[in-house]
């Protein structure tokens, strides 16, 4: 995000204050050094809805919705209340071992009411990232249990992402998410090819023809892993921060029945997915027609109002863990899983998905979203505009007959979003990708206003390049 605050007159000094304490003090997520030092970060200091309010009171319509988590909309008073109940009357226990407390057994079992099929179990964790670790070091335990000792592997996807703790971005596959100077574990994680038809299939190849190449992918890796040492499979339903990637028809069933037939758990992570996102509780089944063995969950599940994840596993990993008289111990866990006010934001965030029939707007909206959307592909240097209800991106390519991208210090997404931030839109630039998880609540009129304001913002940077003699 551009905070060029030095030429705004309006900036107040309490925004000045607040950028140099944080550029003093404050290492971002994803800090890029060089660009940081020079603009530091726009405060934000309120949200209301779809919006959000810079600290000079400047309105932006938060199109990323935080970041894909914010799904009942900022500022809602009967959540605040939920919170500050639940802290009053309990706002600390202990989940180790033999203590519990009400919120989180109402949740586990909301939770499974909600999950497909069997998946009645849960571990609650701080967040997406400790989900997916969690998945990693219960997929072994579960695993060694059952005296698979050499099921060590997991295999998953380039480009996909799966957070930020050790394991979880080491299964993650984003090129840009392993620069050197991190280390991740090699010698156990595999990534495959990622289902891009746009991008990753051969010229002339059919879509069939791709999804088979991907299968056949798969199937080769185990091979040669050994069909006995493969433990696990990890795949977000649509790949989020890899550039919102929905593949082919029957590519998730047939990755699914791969992992069936050599007793391969299949993770789904519905970190962004799940909680209404695409018009679905939990979309692996409803929207996919696949029912992993866990699934992980995140953002939707409190909709950014207190940091919860959770881990939903079948009844059958459970029969195997809980084996009578076996004297195992699950020592795993967070002093924060299962916190009470995290648990009751959660309790609170569902039943406003329930009331508002938040579901039935992204049936309703998300189709208009995407149609509308895709009016933006008439432009130059729109390569493609893809999507699925409220998971929308916008790819853009210095050549749409050759798809050559434009260089990646040029910087294309971040020239677009920065002229949207001034517009009042903010969409979140990935390289060469503008990418969209706008709220829940979104009506047809904000689609409206997105898609004319990025088409307007897209036009300035063609004028910009113009003038550059980049285009
Ligand atoms: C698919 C997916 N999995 C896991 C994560 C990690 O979640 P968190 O940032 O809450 O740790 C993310 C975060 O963006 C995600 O998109």
């Amino acid at each position: 995000m551009s905070t060029d605050t030095s030429s705004s007159e309006t900036v107040s000094n309490t925004s000045k204050e607040i950028t140099e304490l944080d550029k003093k003090h404050h290492l971002h997520p994803w800090q890029v050094f060089d660009v940081f030092r020079e603009e530091g970060a726009l405060a934000i200091a309120k949200g209301e809805g779809c919006y959000i309010y810079d600290t000079d009171g400047r309105k932006y319509f938060d199109a990323v919705g935080g970041l894909w988590c914010n799904n009942i909309g900022l500022g809602r008073t009967e959540m605040a209340q939920a919170i500050a109940d639940q802290a009053m009357e309990m706002s600390y226990a202990s989940p180790f071992t033999d203590l519990t407390n009400i919120p989180a057994a109402k949740l586990a079992a909301k939770l499974a009411e909600l999950a497909p099929a069997d998946l009645n179990r849960v571990f609650f964790t701080c967040g997406g990232s400790t989900a997916i670790d969690t998945a990693f070091r219960m997929i072994h335990y579960y695993q060694n249990c059952r005296g698979k000792h050499n099921k060590k592997h997991i295999i998953s996807r380039l480009n996909s992402y799966h957070g930020s703790t050790y394991a979880a971005m080491s299964i993650g596959g984003k090129p840009g998410d392993h620069p050197p100077e991190f280390d991740f574990i090699s010698d156990t994680i595999h990534h495959l090819n990622y289902p891009n038809y746009y991008r990753c299939a051969a010229d002339g190849m059919s879509e069939e023809a791709f999804v088979d190449s991907l299968i056949q992918e798969f199937e080769d890796k185990i091979i040669e892993l050994g069909t006995d040492n493969v433990a696990a499979f990890f795949a977000e339903p649509i790949m989020g921060a890899g550039g919102v990637i929905v593949a082919p028809d029957g590519y998730l069933k047939r990755m699914h029945a791969m992992c069936k037939q050599y007793d391969i758990l299949f993770v789904a992570d519905e970190v962004v997915t799940a909680f209404g996102r695409l018009g679905h509780w939990f979309a692996c089944e409803d929207e996919f027609g696949i029912v992993p063995d866990m699934i992980t969950c995140a953002k939707g599940l409190s909709s950014g109002y207190q940091p919860i994840g959770a881990l939903l596993f079948s009844d059958a990993i459970w029969d195997v863990l809980d084996e009578k008289d076996s004297d195992r111990c699950f020592a795993h866990g967070f002093t924060y899983s299962a916190r009470p006010v995290a648990c009751a934001a959660a309790l609170k965030n569902i039943e406003i998905l329930e009331r508002e029939k938040l579901l039935e707007n992204v049936k309703e909206v998300g189709p208009y979203f995407q149609s509308q959307l895709k009016t933006l592909e008439d432009l130059p240097i729109v390569g493609q505009v893809r999507g699925l209800k409220f998971m929308a991106c916008v790819e853009y390519v210095a050549n749409k007959e050759t798809k050559a991208l434009f260089p990646e210090e040029l910087d294309i997404g971040k020239r677009i979003s920065n002229h949207a931030d001034k517009l009042g839109l903010i969409t979140r630039a990935i390289v060469h990708l503008n990418v969209m998880s706008p709220p829940l609540i979104m009506t047809r009129d904000d689609v409206d206003f997105i898609v004319s304001t990025l088409r307007q913002s897209i036009e300035l940077a063609i004028a910009d390049l113009k003038e550059e003699g980049l285009l």
